[in-house]
């Protein structure tokens, strides 16, 4: 594997899946792979999970890792070309790239959407530059427009806790005082949409994903009926992708937020949440500490899907 930022990078789901659990079974049965390799991880927005599963996951695998955090003591980055960088900006994407590439075996970049300008945020623009400049391997740690880490991990779960082999899997928009990006829901729809599950996607009306990510899920704007029968949940906020809205928040309803009652419509489901979350806004307390919360183990597989993405990107150095 030379990349690793949407689904297709990862090829068959089954055997990803084979391979993450094997990975769990025995995390330093690798580490070969890593010794003398360095992973450098750039990041244009704030973690927890992604910075420390994924360097847990280098470590795992034997390599050395470098984090870099641009916004704190690294040089201000220049994005576009052709501007005259007379203002705050040092330093340009285009110097910076090749120069971290000259340090390093592997790239993790997290850059995520500014809802400045929709067509820069889904072109990738950020992401692109480092997989053409770098002269390495590139993985996402969450891009513009999609999580890939998040999602395997998100699949890895399910697998692990599913009880028929095609789950119901309801993914519903929940409320949140900011305007979030839509890589998360986008890149859970393109990973369920490939499992081939029973996928519904459940948001208020001006909350239409790209219709490239939506596949052929079935959308409601009734939570309710959404949630009948779903044998996981996952809650997430985004912003409005459709113009003219796009990058702002229209709602801020609670009716939207997922509790005990509207929990108790479905098949006895588990709640998934990638987290960070805001409680009683997205999900009540009573819900995701309930024993069907799921959202400490799916953010313990965070560590397995970079693991495997990491060793996959070594693999293909040979
Ligand atoms: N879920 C996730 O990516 O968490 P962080 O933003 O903390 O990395």
């Amino acid at each position: 594997m030379r990349k690793f930022t949407c689904v297709a990078d990862i090829g068959d789901l089954a055997a990803a899946v084979a391979e993450a659990l094997e990975v769990k079974r025995d995390r330093f049965a690798y580490q070969h792979l890593g010794r003398n390799k360095t992973l450098l991880m750039i990041f244009f927005n704030s973690s927890l999970r992604t910075r420390l599963s994924t360097q847990k996951a280098a470590m795992n695998l034997g390599m050395n890792v470098m984090v870099l955090d641009v916004n704190q003591g690294a040089w201000k980055l220049e994005t576009e070309r052709g501007v005259v960088m007379d203002g705050d900006k040092a330093e340009h994407l285009l110097e910076a790239i090749p120069v971290m590439g000259s340090y390093c075996d592997l790239i993790g970049v997290r850059s995520f959407a500014r809802f400045q300008d929709k067509t820069e945020d889904y072109e990738e623009r950020v992401l692109e530059q480092f997989i053409r400049y770098s002269g390495r391997p590139v993985f996402s740690m969450e891009a513009a427009t999609r999580h890939p880490l998040q999602s395997f991990a998100d699949l890895i779960t399910i697998e692990e806790h599913k009880r028929t082999a095609r789950p119901k899997v309801v993914m519903t928009w929940a409320p949140h005082p900011n305007a979030l990006p839509q890589a998360v829901p986008n890149s859970f729809a393109e990973w369920m949409n490939a499992a081939d599950y029973d996928f519904v996607i459940a948001h208020p009306e001006g909350y239409e994903l790209d219709p490239r990510f939506v596949g052929g899920a079935r959308v409601e704007h009734d939570q309710r009926r959404a949630l009948e029968g779903a044998d996981f949940v996952y809650a997430k906020n985004w912003a409005a992708y459709a113009d003219p809205n796009y990058g702002r928040v229209l709602s801020r309803d609670r009716e939207w937020t997922v509790d005990a009652e509207k929990m108790a419509l479905t098949n006895d489901a588990f709640f998934m949440h990638c987290l960070p979350v805001r409680r009683n806004m997205i999900v009540t307390d009573e819900v995701i500490e309930s024993p069907r919360s799921l959202v400490i183990p799916e953010a313990a597989n965070r560590e397995i899907s970079a693991q495997v993405v990491l060793k996959r990107l070594l693999e293909g150095l040979e």
